[in-house]
């Protein structure tokens, strides 16, 4: 439908009166519309049906159903209820004219017609028509997009979650082989210095050297063991029972891999050995503590004092793990943005950061508390700007 092709618009002038209609007829044609014509209601009903035309205009004195009736049938149907009506009565009181508009229709002409007058009503509802047309596709097409968008930011963000979680792994793997490499190192040393000065050596000097070699080796089968019990717990993904205590210990040998958690973070663990073991998913609660581990590390990476305190505490309902630093900390204005997904001060893979400066993606947080919400658990944050933060990871004991 355009308005400004007049040709394009069906209009369906309904009137008992042939000579009413033999004027509008020769006058809309003669203005460019097509004209579709109906001498009783019934008869108009029917070329609704058949024509689909584009406005009505719709004489309100007929015999058998008169225009009030026809307009609220034309109402009443889905596939003719947007169809503007534009009354025309010699009835100029304004009740009929009240009828008129609570029936639907969108004006009221009076009759004897003036001619310019029906013209520029019609042209005026063809408009607005129109416009409540075009305005209707666009909702619909901004519907589609949006969906579509969302199901795109859905699955773009799983896929990123699941990068994430390789990337921490990954962070952590770094560690390990590094930290594998070390007691392989030894003992070569070792084998190379026992074969160079065997002559020279005594056997007590010897015996030193092959106790290095064992102890190294000692080193690799408990980074392995380790490492076949992370696999072994996380490969299940099943609910059961776990002591937090001891999976958050296990965790923390993975870090003793990573470098600055090493050699630059001050560690203080205190744990309540009293905690009761509560159903979880292993490979999820280890997310959450990786990730709120790595946050913690990264937020500490350049200051002087690092330490890390790790807390288990309890009481009548909840278990209550916390991860405290003496980090950056995080403006109180910020700490509700922190949960959003792809919110983060770090530079972003991709950027070129300074040596050393942490990179995020901004999931971790959203993650955790995703991942926390199916167990009923939650994260809860104090920090204060240079001074450090603490997240605080509640369990309830529902479940033990
Ligand atoms: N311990 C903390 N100290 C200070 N700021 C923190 C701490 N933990 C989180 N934040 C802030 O919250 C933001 C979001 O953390 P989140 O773990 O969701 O993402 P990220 O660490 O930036 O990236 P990702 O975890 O995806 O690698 C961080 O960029 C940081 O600004
Ligand atoms: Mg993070």
């Amino acid at each position: 439908m355009n308005n400004k092709n007049p040709q394009n618009n069906k209009i369906l002038v309904v009137d008992d009166n042939p000579d009413n209609l033999g004027i509008l007829f020769d006058y809309l044609t003669n203005s460019g519309f097509k004209i579709l014509v109906a001498l009783d209601g019934e008869s108009a009903l029917k070329r609704v049906e058949s024509a689909h035309p584009d406005i009505i205009l719709l004489d309100v004195m007929m015999p058998k159903i008169d225009g009030f009736e026809v307009c609220r049938r034309l109402k009443a149907n889905p596939s003719a209820k947007d169809i503007p009506v534009i009354f025309m009565s010699a009835l100029s009181e304004t009740v009929n004219k009240v009828r008129g508009f609570r029936m639907g229709a969108v004006d009221y002409i009076t009759k004897p017609i003036k001619q310019e007058e029906v013209l520029s009503r019609v042209q005026t509802h063809l408009t607005i028509r129109n416009l409540q047309k075009q305005l209707q596709d666009k909702t619909e097409e901004l519907a589609r997009i949006n969906q579509n968008l969302e199901s795109v930011v859905e699955t773009r963000t799983k896929q990123l979650i699941d990068q994430e979680k390789t990337a921490i792994i990954g962070r952590l793997t770094q560690g390990i082989v590094h930290n594998l490499k070390n007691p392989i190192q030894t003992i070569l040393a070792y084998k190379s210095l026992a074969e160079e000065k065997s002559k020279e050596i005594s056997r007590e000097t010897l015996l030193r050297y092959t106790q290095k070699m064992a102890d190294s080796a000692q080193q690799m089968n408990q980074i392995l063991d380790n490492l076949m019990y992370k696999s072994k717990m996380g490969s299940s993904g099943e609910i059961k029972p776990l002591d937090i205590n001891e999976v958050l210990r296990k965790e923390l040998d993975f870090w003793q891999a990573n470098f600055q958690f090493y050699y630059k973070v001050e560690k203080q663990y205190l744990f309540d050995s009293n905690l009761p073991a509560i159903p979880l998913v292993y490979a999820d609660l280890t997310q959450v503590f990786d990730n709120l581990i790595a946050n913690a590390l990264d937020a500490m990476w350049d200051r002087k004092e690092q330490k890390l305190t790790l807390v288990t505490r309890q009481d009548q309902e909840q278990i209550y793990i916390d991860f405290q630093d003496t980090g950056c900390g995080i403006p109180s204005e910020k700490i509700p943005l922190i949960f959003d997904p792809f919110y983060t001060t770090k530079s972003t893979h991709g950027e070129e950061p300074r040596s050393g400066e942490p990179t995020g993606t901004g999931l971790g947080l959203y993650s955790c508390t995703e991942i926390l919400k199916s167990f009923s658990g939650k994260i809860i944050v104090t920090s204060e700007v240079d001074r450090g933060s603490t997240f605080t990871v509640v369990l309830p004991k529902k479940n033990s």
